[in-house]
């Protein structure tokens, strides 16, 4: 078993992205600027912002932080992305989900410029996505793709299951598995809470994904030998031995189902980094000049 080390990869993207920052600047031309938005005061959503922001810093691009309160209106919080979107110094910019029950997620993702959509949250990018076209793809599935690619994984004509049908991450994941390219051209099954015999369907799997938000769900039993496993999930759950409290887990019971696979990612330190490397490449690809 072979861990995929998506900590030590995003690193080594982030310090790509840098140099390439370095030489565009010694250029005289701008560095890539992010913006992100956070609305309330969800301790997880804080982390991962942060994290974006801090990665930002770290390899010279340039950020901006919007906090808004968990109170704000609808009509306000559109406003606000109205300002990123005629603010010529913002390349690009994400409005962290979930956002507070009052306001509409869909709404708040059409308002996105998609030009400037670095999420690939907006439908005009989702559809190009679907159709093979470029675009800013979602950051979390494109941050497996590119982990499978760096470890040279090969997932053609592989049968690739993928646990979970969210908008964000399960069905733009089966599209990138499906579609033509390297990595791709898998044989692709989706899967989801509806689904009758995961476990039969599961463990016919070469390449596995998990992504469905349910702590430790996938277990020995459905996993097959020497099967490639990727952990979406990440969850805090309460353990009082702890430091913080709390530890990471992810949707895979690592400890089982480790021993069965030829490669696996671990819960933190797998994709978690991989995506925040994703969304600094499409920043990167955001800008105009
Ligand atoms: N919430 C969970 N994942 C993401 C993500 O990739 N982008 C945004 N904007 N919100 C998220």
């Amino acid at each position: 078993m072979e861990l995929l080390d998506g900590k030590k990869t995003s690193q080594d993207i982030q310090s790509e992205l840098k140099d390439l920052v370095s030489k565009r600047v010694a250029e005289g031309r701008k560095a890539p600027h992010l913006a992100a938005v956070l609305v309330g005061e969800n301790g997880a959503s804080l982390t991962y912002v942060n994290a974006k922001v801090k990665a930002c810093e770290r390899i010279g691009f340039t950020s901006t932080l919007v906090k808004l309160s968990e109170s704000i209106s609808e009509e306000k919080l559109l406003a606000e992305i109205n300002n990123l979107n005629i603010n010529n110094d913002v390349d690009g910019f994400i409005v962290q989900l979930p956002l507070p029950n009052h306001i509409d997620e869909t709404k708040v993702t059409l308002a996105i410029d998609p030009e400037k959509d670095v999420d690939g949250f907006h439908p005009q990018n989702v559809g190009r996505m679907a159709l093979g076209l470029p675009t800013f793809l979602p950051a979390t599935p494109n941050g497996v793709i590119e982990l499978l690619k760096r470890y040279d994984i090969k997932t053609e004509g592989k049968k690739c299951v993928v646990v979970g049908r969210s908008n964000i991450v399960g069905s733009p994941m089966s599209i990138l598995m499906s579609r033509k390219g390297s990595p791709g051209n898998a044989t692709v099954t989706l899967v989801h809470s509806r689904t009758k015999n995961m476990a039969e369907i599961t463990k016919d799997a070469d390449i596995l994904i998990v992504a469905l938000g349910v702590p430790e769900y996938i277990t020995a039993d459905m996993v097959k030998e020497g099967a490639v496993v990727i952990d979406v999930g990440i969850h805090r759950v309460e353990d009082a031995s702890a430091k913080r409290g709390f530890r990471l887990k992810g949707d895979v019971n690592f400890k089982e189902v480790a021993p069965k696979c030829s490669f696996i990612t671990p819960v933190p330190g797998g994709v978690g980094p991989m995506t925040i490397a994703s969304l600094l490449m499409n920043t990167y690809q955001s800008v105009n000049d």
